[in-house]
């Protein structure tokens, strides 16, 4: 499975990709609105921290404004930029017109097996159900996460899943489980990802015994 950074903070991003496990990162206006900082910038910079994907999601409501807005991103490094765009009906027309001119898309916003079957037929590059989102209101939403990657698999869609609003390391998990092929996952997740107390329990009393070797 794919490791996505789900993060707009430069310095969580450049630490992550330090770790050598990084394939890509999703923003939101949200995550960006959290730093503070200019939109375009924000962008641009993860643009050249992140050796893979970077979704930038589409503000216009209409398919031809979302379609310019990709046009626009691309031309910041068309092999990485990738353009989220909701669910809607505009949203579909503004996959099939980007897919069209070989822009990759991310269709975000999706809680239902119907709307990923959608947007993969648009020709989605990814899709991105909301886990956490979907647990919140007490649905299930590694279950959907479970019967999107049988149908994108049972019907060989190119389509790549995202499993995005993931909330805690089990979603990481149960992705796996899944078949998931990109997990999208916040900083302070992936860092408990690393930790196990018995690693640190190990990694201390193999320190304590080297201090008690003899020294030649
Ligand atoms: C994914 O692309 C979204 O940015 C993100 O996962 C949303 O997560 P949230 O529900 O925690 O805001």
């Amino acid at each position: 499975m794919k490791i996505f950074i789900d993060s707009a903070d430069i310095q969580e991003i450049r630490e992550v990709a330090s770790w050598g496990i990084l394939d890509g990162c999703t923003t939101n206006p949200s995550l960006v609105c959290k730093t503070g900082r200019p939109f375009r910038d924000c962008i641009q910079e993860i643009l050249s921290v992140v050796d893979g994907s970077v979704s930038v999601e589409a503000i216009a409501s209409d398919s031809a404004g979302m379609i310019k807005e990709g046009l626009d991103w691309a031309k910041l490094d068309q092999s990485k930029v990738t353009i989220k765009i909701p669910m809607t009906v505009e949203g579909l027309k503004a996959v099939r017109g980007l897919t069209e001119r070989e822009i990759k898309t991310n269709v975000t916003l999706v809680f239902s097996m119907n709307q990923a079957l959608l947007a993969a037929r648009a020709g989605a590059t990814f899709v991105s159900p909301f886990v956490g989102r979907l647990d919140d209101i007490s649905h299930d939403g590694m279950a959907l996460i479970h019967d999107i990657v049988a149908m994108i698999d049972d019907y060989g869609f190119d389509t790549e899943v995202i499993s995005a609003s993931i909330r805690h390391p089990l979603h990481v998990i149960e992705s796996i489980r899944a078949g998931c092929h990109v997990a999208t996952i916040p900083y302070d997740i992936l860092v408990k990802m690393i930790k196990h107390p018995l690693t640190d329990a190990g990694i201390k009393k193999f320190y304590d015994d080297y201090q008690k070797i003899p020294k030649q």
